[in-house]
């Protein structure tokens, strides 16, 4: 468990589905990620994601983000394979009602620090839509630097967007 201002990091428990769904099921989300995040988000959905983290979480690689005693967001680490496997990717969402207070660029700084220290890591990435502002402004606050645009790189809802590749390196 890693503590926050505000916020606690901690493995998913089947019995965040209620507050999971609550906060997940918003179409300004899941507009901003890639399609495998359900809208409709329900309670089953919900459950079965749970599950899916629950069978490869040793380390943990998938947090709660705890609000208020409510599982109000997720961060998740994707490692690399083969020859990439010293890097991860990143991605995250937070409820709406806790947008705009710097929650995600400090649970974006915890993971990090979490990552480098604990998984063995050397960079750490995240892949947004050119359209998803607050995201690459709390990236940018957490010390990412932006690598490339990728044109045309992404389809989302049927419009092609760019997409940005941000990392932070370990040295
Ligand atoms: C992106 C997201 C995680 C940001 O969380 P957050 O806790 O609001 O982020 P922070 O407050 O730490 O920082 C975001 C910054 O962007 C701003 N911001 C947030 N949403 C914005 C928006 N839609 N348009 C413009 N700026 C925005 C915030 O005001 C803040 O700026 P400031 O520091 O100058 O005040 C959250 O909005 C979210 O879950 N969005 C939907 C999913 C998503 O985009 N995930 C990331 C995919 S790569």
């Amino acid at each position: 468990m890693i503590k926050g201002e505000g916020f606690i990091l901690r493995p998913f428990r089947l019995t965040d589905k209620k507050s999971l769904a609550k906060h997940a099921n918003n179409i300004k989300i899941s507009d901003n990620l890639r399609d495998k995040f359900p809208h409709p988000y329900t309670e089953e959905g919900a459950e079965w994601f749970i599950n899916f983290v629950l069978s490869d979480n040793d380390p943990v690689k998938n947090f709660i983000i705890e609000i208020n005693n409510e599982a109000a967001g997720a961060i998740g680490i994707s490692p690399g394979e083969d020859v990439y496997r010293l890097n991860a990717e990143i991605g995250y969402w937070l409820g709406e009602e806790h947008w705009g207070k710097g929650i995600m660029t400090a649970v974006i700084k915890a993971t990090i620090k979490y990552i480098f220290e604990n998984l063995g890591i050397k960079r750490i990435y995240a892949m947004p839509f050119a359209t998803t502002t607050g995201s690459v402004k709390a990236l940018e606050k957490a010390g990412f630097i932006k690598e490339a645009t990728i044109y045309n790189g992404v389809i989302k809802n049927n419009k092609v967007l760019d997409y940005y590749i941000y990392s932070i390196t370990c040295f």
